[in-house]
């Protein structure tokens, strides 16, 4: 599939998701964890952060949309009677197919096998997009786990999020493919000026996505030092040659209490929460809500932050 055909699917679906919210007021904000190469963490990322948010009195709703290999309810130890390809067949509503998840927050389970979004007809694109725009009434943050790589399902979900977090790994080829994602996203925003704009839906509701966040996650890393190079590396290139910012949201270590408590289908923000992933996670669910994260910058996290709180 071309670039511009991409480009294009995204802005349409953008088009359609404006037309949802002017008749469902926007009130969650939508973080997409994605990223370039596979198994870097995004599942574990997403999953923990959801468990540490709806703790911390958040209402979270976390809709898994890796449409080929969801397992985010393998994760959280539960079992889905359905899911959202049961939503976008019309076969079932989306808070049928919300379970609670552990810690309290809701899960909308993905769906494994099912087809590619690029298959899916403008009717189905409709139903989903309406589906979250219900979602964003019901929430104070909605997370996506949107699967890995630069398909069309992917950047369909990362074109909706008002702040993309990007997940890698220090190994060279999970850089090369998050630097990957940081250039398609950098180019749908160029390619799309509606994406600019301080209310791009005239709602006048404070709608923050003058420009979609885009933030790196370095999981997995031996040391802060480590995860400081290889953020640095990646922003640096986005800078130099994509006229890009990439924040920096900063690390989570190597460690094993996350592939224990993944064998025990227990989120380890759970089973573990004094582990070093656990308190890392804490750390980025607190960036995301009181805005240490770009205090000197735009203020998007303070305004965030300010605004959840209200809640
Ligand atoms: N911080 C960490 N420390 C140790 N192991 C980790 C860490 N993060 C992830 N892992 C390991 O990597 C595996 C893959 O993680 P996860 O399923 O979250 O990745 P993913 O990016 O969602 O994968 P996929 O692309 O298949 O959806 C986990 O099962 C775990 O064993
Ligand atoms: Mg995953």
């Amino acid at each position: 599939m071309t670039m511009s055909l991409l480009v294009d699917q995204a802005s349409h679906l953008r088009s359609l998701a404006r037309q949802s919210r002017a008749t469902a007021r926007r009130r969650a904000t939508v973080i997409a964890v994605t990223s370039g190469k596979g198994g870097v963490g995004k599942s574990n990322v997403a999953v923990n952060l959801a468990v540490t948010l709806a703790r911390a009195g958040k209402s979270v709703v976390l809709l898994d949309a890796d449409l080929g290999l969801a397992n985010a309810d393998v994760l959280c130890g539960v079992d889905l009677p359905a899911n959202l390809s049961h939503v976008i067949a019309r076969k079932k509503e989306l808070r049928d197919v919300m379970v609670p998840g552990p810690g309290g927050f809701r899960l909308v389970g993905g769906a494994s096998g099912l087809a590619r979004m690029a298959d899916l007809s403008d009717a189905d694109r409709q139903r989903l997009v309406d589906a979250m725009a219900e979602l964003e009434a019901q929430a104070d943050v909605i997370l996506i786990d949107t699967g890995a790589g630069i398909g069309p399902n992917v950047l369909t979900f990362t074109r909706a999020a008002d702040h993309v977090l990007v997940v890698t790994t220090p190994e060279p080829t999970a850089v090369t493919d998050a630097y990957a994602v940081v250039k398609v996203i950098a180019r749908q925003d160029g390619r799309d000026p509606e994406a600019y704009g301080t209310d791009p839906d005239g709602l006048g509701d404070g709608y923050q996505n003058a420009a979609r966040r885009v933030s790196l996650v370095v999981n997995q890393a031996r040391s802060p030092a480590e995860a400081k190079l290889v953020y640095d590396r990646i922003a640096g290139v986005a800078r130099q040659f994509l006229g890009a910012t990439l924040h920096d949201a900063g690390s989570v270590p190597l460690d094993d209490q996350v592939p224990v408590s993944v064998r025990r289908r227990i989120p380890f923000a759970m089973a573990a929460p004094r582990s070093a992933a656990a308190q890392a996670i804490a750390q980025l669910a607190a960036r995301l809500t009181t805005g240490v994260a770009t205090a000197d910058e735009s203020g998007f996290f303070r305004q965030m932050g300010q605004w959840l709180r209200k809640k």
